[in-house]
């Protein structure tokens, strides 16, 4: 029998928090870079905001040169084609990712699910719980926090009830300075409190995540669907050390 992907999805009850941008950090950290098989599930339908993406990087591949010969040293060197972006329903994603398995010949280590910003019905939150794990980006504002954290207890409770072993994680996103202001130790009160488990990890707010393939000319890759972050990127970022203890939190 076929190994099972862990199913995992970066999900928050409220939009713009970074959901999308840090699946594509960390689908092609995985891909790209960490020899996994990975494959994403888009199903923020109207905006398909991953998938749309990859068209637009695909299209910049297929008109400037600089990228068309980035591609091929990579996947030359790589032996295996980019990780597929699959258009979804979040109301039947479980099944259709199902479906997407059996035909597969390719066994993948990791499915990612980008869900819609708002968990608005039924259907969605029963998507949600299907996954092994769920990251969620938090920002600290009221708004974000009192929206989210409500949303997120139900979800945990439910997790725990599962004994999902791989479970809820939240970590900050978008943190303003070099330093986390006081603010955020409020917040972390708030946090044990309500005993959600915090990553160490957190990511600072940088332009660079506003910045895609097409636009970068031929400045460094950080977000990109089709090449791994640049190292230096991966640096400044710290993504090494936020996929340390992604990897470390699925046991992996
Ligand atoms: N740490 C960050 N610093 C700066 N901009 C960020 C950061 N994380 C995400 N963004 C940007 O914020 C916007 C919203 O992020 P996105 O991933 O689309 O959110 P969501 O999927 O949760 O709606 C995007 O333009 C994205 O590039
Ligand atoms: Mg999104």
């Amino acid at each position: 029998m076929k190994k099972e992907p862990l199913k995992i999805s970066f999900s928050s009850q409220k939009g713009g928090v970074g959901k999308s941008a840090i699946t594509v950090l960390t689908a092609g950290m995985l891909h790209y870079k960490l020899g996994y098989q990975v494959v994403v599930f888009d199903c923020d339908y109207p905006q398909l905001s991953i998938a749309m993406q990859r068209e637009r990087e695909l299209k910049a591949v297929m008109e400037h040169d600089h990228f068309k010969r980035m591609a091929h040293t990579q996947f030359s060197q790589l032996n295996k084609k980019a990780y597929p972006v699959i258009k979804c329903n979040g109301n039947t994603a479980l099944e259709e990712a199902e479906a997407f398995f059996k035909k597969s010949n390719i066994t993948y280590d990791f499915a990612f699910f980008d869900l819609p910003g708002t968990v608005n019905s039924a259907g969605i939150f029963r998507t949600l719980l299907g996954m092994n794990a769920i990251f969620s980006p938090i920002t600290a504002d009221r708004v974000v926090m009192e929206s989210t954290l409500s949303f997120l207890q139900i979800v945990k409770k439910v997790f725990k009830q599962k004994s999902n072993k791989n479970g809820l994680h939240l970590f900050w996103n978008m943190v303003d300075g070099r330093e986390k202001s006081p603010l955020y130790k409020t917040y972390e009160k708030v946090l044990k409190e309500l005993d959600f488990h915090l990553m160490q990890h957190y990511f600072s707010d940088s332009k660079r995540f506003r910045k895609e393939v097409p636009e970068i000319s031929k400045g460094l890759v950080f977000r990109s669907t089709l090449f791994p972050p640049h190292h230096r990127m991966i640096q400044t970022s710290r993504l090494e050390t936020f996929m340390n203890e992604f990897l470390h939190l699925l046991n992996l």
